[in-house]
C-alpha cells in the first residue's frame, strides 16, 4: 500500500512459490486482496520479473519464473475487483527511482537508465520523462544484450547475454570458481561457506568482500566490469544523464559501483570529448518495485 508521495504505508509479504504458476498467481491475489480489505486501495500495480505484453496485462515469459503467457492482470482484477496494471519488475523500479529516488531532483524531461542486478539483470529506461516500453512492451531487456559471442547459455534462449556475466548468479559463480582455484586466497570466503566452495552464497560474497577477501573482491570487480562496459554501450544509444544501479547485489554499494564506474570510464571512448553519465546507486532499495508499480497503477 503506497501513498501518492511514494511512501509505503502497509505491507504484506510472501515467499515466492517459484515452481508453480497457479500458486504464484494465488499469492499475488492474496496480497492484493489482503491489503485492499484493510485500506482504501484504488488500483493494483504489479512488477513482474519477465516480458510483459504491450497491454500491460500478460506475462509472456519469465526467464526465472514459471510464467508462460500468464494472464496476470485479468486474473488479479477478477479476484480483487480493482483496476490492475502489470509491468516489468525493473521498469517499475526505474520509475520509482525516477519519481521518488535517485533521480527525483532531475529535470522532468530527463533520460535515465536503471539496471537491476539480482538473480538476473533487469533494465528500465525513462526517456524524456516517460517510461519507455517499446512496440511490444518488452523494451529495456538490458540483461539480454549479447556481450560474448557464443558465450554462456541463457534461459532466454540465447548465448552470451550480459546477465550471465553481470548478475548475482554470475557473482556467486565467479566467487566459487575463484575459491576453487585459490583456496588460500579465499580463506575468509570459504570460512563463511563452511569450507565448501559450492556452499558460497551471494550474501557471503558481499560480507567477505567487505572484509577484504581478495577472491570475493575480484568477483565483484568482474561483474562490475561487465556492467560498466555495458553502460558505455548504452550511452552511445541513449545518452542518459544517469545510470541507476539497483537490485539485491547493489546493496554491496561501492564494491560493485567502483569497478563499474572504472570500466565505464575506460570503455566510453569518445576521445574524452563527451561528458560521461553519472553511475549511481539506487536509493529506494528493495522498495523501488512496489513504489513504482503503485505509482504507475495510479496513473503516474
Ligand atoms: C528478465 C527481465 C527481468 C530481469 C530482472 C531478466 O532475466 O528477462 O524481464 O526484469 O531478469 O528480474
Ligand atoms: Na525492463
Ligand atoms: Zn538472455
Amino acid at each position: 500500500m503506497v501513498d501518492p508521495a511514494g511512501r509505503i504505508v502497509a505491507r504484506l509479504r510472501r515467499p515466492t512459490s517459484a515452481g508453480d504458476p497457479d500458486k504464484l498467481r494465488a499469492q499475488v491475489v492474496e496480497v492484493a486482496a489482503g491489503l485492499a480489505a484493510q485500506h482504501p486501495v484504488t488500483a493494483v500495480g504489479i512488477g513482474a520479473a519477465g516480458w510483459i505484453d504491450a497491454g500491460r496485462s500478460v506475462v509472456r515469459y519469465g526467464p526465472h519464473l514459471p510464467w508462460r503467457d500468464e494472464p496476470l492482470r485479468d486474473a488479479v482484477a477478477a479476484a480483487v475487483g480493482l483496476p490492475v496494471v502489470v509491468e516489468n519488475d525493473a521498469n517499475v523500479a526505474a520509475w520509482a527511482e525516477y519519481r521518488f529516488g535517485a533521480c527525483a531532483a532531475a529535470d522532468p524531461g530527463a533520460t535515465m537508465v536503471m539496471v537491476t542486478v539480482g538473480t538476473g539483470v533487469g533494465g528500465g529506461i525513462v526517456l524524456g520523462g516517460r517510461l519507455y516500453r517499446g512496440a511490444q512492451g518488452i523494451a529495456a531487456e538490458l540483461g539480454h544484450v549479447r556481450v560474448v559471442p557464443d558465450g554462456r547459455p541463457c534461459p532466454c534462449g540465447r548465448r552470451g547475454c550480459l546477465e550471465r556475466y553481470a548478475s548475482g548468479t554470475a557473482l556467486v559463480e565467479a566467487a566459487r570458481a575463484g575459491a576453487r582455484a585459490d583456496p588460500a586466497a579465499a580463506a575468509d570466503l570459504l570460512r563463511r561457506a563452511g569450507g565448501d566452495p559450492a556452499a558460497v552464497s551471494g550474501p557471503m560474497v558481499t560480507a567477505a568482500a567487505g572484509a577484504g577477501d581478495p577472491v570475493a573482491r575480484a568477483a565483484f570487480a568482474e561483474i562490475g566490469g561487465w556492467l560498466g562496459a555495458a553502460c558505455a554501450d548504452w550511452t552511445q544509444i541513449l545518452d542518459p544523464h544517469t545510470f541507476v544501479v539497483g537490485g539485491g547485489v547493489a546493496d554491496a554499494g561501492e564494491l560493485l559501483l567502483a569497478p563499474a564506474r572504472a570500466a565505464y570510464a575506460e570503455q566510453l571512448g569518445r576521445r574524452g570529448r563527451y561528458p560521461a553519465a553519472t553511475v549511481t546507486a539506487a536509493v529506494r532499495g528493495n522498495d523501488a518495485g512496489v513504489v513504482g508499480a503503485a505509482d504507475l497503477a495510479r496513473g503516474g
